[in-house]
C-alpha cells in the first residue's frame, strides 16, 4: 500500500502514521520527522532546515524532493509506505508522481484528516514527544501516566521548537496558501477520503483502517 497521509499542522498525522506502520508492516516517511533528525545530527541539511522550521515556513522543495526521492528509493518502501508532510505544495505532488513512476510504483490512497483550524493551535502547543522513543503525546488529550514520561519507554518528553502558538500561526498560513490546493490536486485522481479528525484518536484510526480495507493494493 502506497499510502499519502494529508491534513493541516497537529491534524494527527504523525499519530494515525504509527498506528497504521504497527498495522500494516510499511514504513512512515515523515519529512518534518526527517529534518529534525537532520537538525539533531548537525548536518548541513539540518542547518538548512532548521531556520525554515523555526519561522513556520517551507524547507525549499528542490531540498525536500531530493531527500523524498533517497528515501523512497529504499529496499523497505518495496512493499509500500506512508507518506506523512510531504507533499506540500503542487511541484513537491508533480514530483512524486514522477518519482513513483520511475519506481514503477503509484499512490494507493491519499487520506486527508481534517481538522478545523480552531483546534489546531491547542494540539500544537500541548503536544509533547519522548525523546527517547518518538512517541507523541498531548498534555490534556492524550496524557502520559506520568508527566513528563514517556508511557512505551520511560523516556523524558519534550516540546517541539515550531509548537508555540506564534508560529503555529505562520504554519496554518502557510498550509493555506501552499498546501490546501492539494486536496482539489488529488480528489481529481479519485482516490481521495476524508477523514473526520475530531474524533478521539482511536475512533480515527478505526476510519482510515475500514477505507484501507476496502482499497485495492
Ligand atoms: P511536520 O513535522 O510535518 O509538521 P506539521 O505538518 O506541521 O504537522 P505536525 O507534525 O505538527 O502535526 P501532525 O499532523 O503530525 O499531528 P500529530 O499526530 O503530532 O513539519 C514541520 C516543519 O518541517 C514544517 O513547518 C516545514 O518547515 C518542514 N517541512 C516538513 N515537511 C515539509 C515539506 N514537504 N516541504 C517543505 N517543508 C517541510 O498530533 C498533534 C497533537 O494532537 C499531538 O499532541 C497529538 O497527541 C494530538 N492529537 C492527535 N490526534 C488527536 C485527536 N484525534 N484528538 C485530540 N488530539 C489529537
Ligand atoms: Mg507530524
Ligand atoms: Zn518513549
Amino acid at each position: 500500500m502506497q499510502l499519502l497521509m494529508m491534513g493541516p499542522p497537529g491534524a494527527g498525522k504523525g499519530t494515525q502514521a504509527a498506528k497504521l506502520v504497527k498495522k500494516f508492516s510499511i514504513p512512515q516517511i515523515s519529512t518534518g520527522d526527517m529534518f529534525r533528525a537532520a537538525v539533531k545530527e548537525g548536518t548541513e541539511l539540518g542547518k538548512a532546515a532548521k531556520a525554515c522550521m523555526d519561522a513556520g515556513k517551507l524547507v525549499p522543495d528542490e531540498v525536500t524532493i531530493g531527500i523524498v526521492r533517497e528515501r523512497l528509493a529504499k529496499d523497505d518502501c518495496k512493499n509500500g509506505f506512508i507518506l506523512d508532510g510531504f507533499p506540500r505544495t503542487v511541484e513537491q505532488a508533480d514530483a512524486l508522481k514522477k518519482i513513483l513512476a520511475e519506481l514503477g510504483m503509484k499512490l494507493t490512497q491519499v487520506l486527508n484528516i481534517h481538522v478545523p483550524a480552531e483546534d489546531l493551535i491547542e494540539r500544537a502547543v500541548g503536544r509533547r514527544i519522548c525523546k527517547n522513543c518518538g512517541a507523541t503525546y498531548h498534555v490534556k488529550f492524550h496524557p502520559t501516566k506520568v508527566a513528563g514520561t514517556c508511557d512505551d519507554c520511560g523516556g523524558e518528553l519534550y516540546q517541539r521548537g515550531d509548537d508555540n502558538e506564534a508560529t503555529m500561526k505562520k504554519r496554518l498560513s502557510v498550509y493555506e496558501a501552499s498546501t490546501r490546493p492539494l486536496i482539489d490536486y488529488y480528489k481529481g485522481a479519485g482516490i481521495y477520503t476524508e477523514i473526520d479528525g475530531r474524533q478521539a484518536i482511536d475512533k480515527v484510526t478505526e476510519d482510515l483502517v475500514s477505507v484501507l480495507s476496502s482499497v485495492k493494493d
